[in-house]
């Protein structure tokens, strides 16, 4: 996809009195997303029920989150991490979100992300953390670096 850089620059801020939920199958795939979800990322319900969850990933993520991140509920233990995601217009939001699975008669069934908003100070450690992470796994910066 073609990226015209200053589509990335618009942030949507997540509210504090609600939670962004979304549920996956054990590949992914989304199977459920609640109203707040559809709000921040922009996209529809039935543009996101059926597509893979990568459909928010944005490039400044470094590959480095998610390999830890699907190791951890692969083990069924609950992960929690900060996440920025892109949303349908480009623009994107930062989340800290905590995944675990959801079981039915004792058996892992699915997945579940349930994600509240960080503060600035955070949204900024999380960029300089994930920027080292890209350096250190020699993967494309788009942007300045925040040092
Ligand atoms: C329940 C659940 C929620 C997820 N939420 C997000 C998310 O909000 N943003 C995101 O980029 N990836 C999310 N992921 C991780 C994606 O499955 C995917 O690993 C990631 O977007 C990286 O894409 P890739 O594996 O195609 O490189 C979630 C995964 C699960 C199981």
């Amino acid at each position: 996809m073609e990226y015209n850089e200053s589509e990335f620059l618009f942030e949507t801020e997540v509210p504090e009195n609600e939670l962004i939920v979304s549920r996956t199958d054990l590949n992914g795939i989304i199977t459920y997303v609640n109203d707040t979800f559809i709000k921040i990322s922009g996209f529809s319900e039935s543009e996101l029920i059926g597509k893979n969850h990568n459909i928010v990933r944005h490039p400044d993520m470094p590959k480095s989150a998610f390999i830890d991140l699907w190791d951890t509920i692969k083990k069924e233990k609950k992960w929690n991490g900060n996440i920025k995601n892109i949303r349908k217009d480009k623009g994107f939001y930062w989340v800290n979100a905590t995944i675990s699975g959801v079981y039915k008669d004792g058996k892992l069934v699915e997945y579940k992300s349930i994600r509240i908003p960080l503060n600035n100070q955070e949204k900024l450690e999380s960029q300089k953390k994930y920027d080292r992470a890209k350096i250190n796994n020699n993967e494309k910066l788009r942007h300045i670096v925040y040092k």
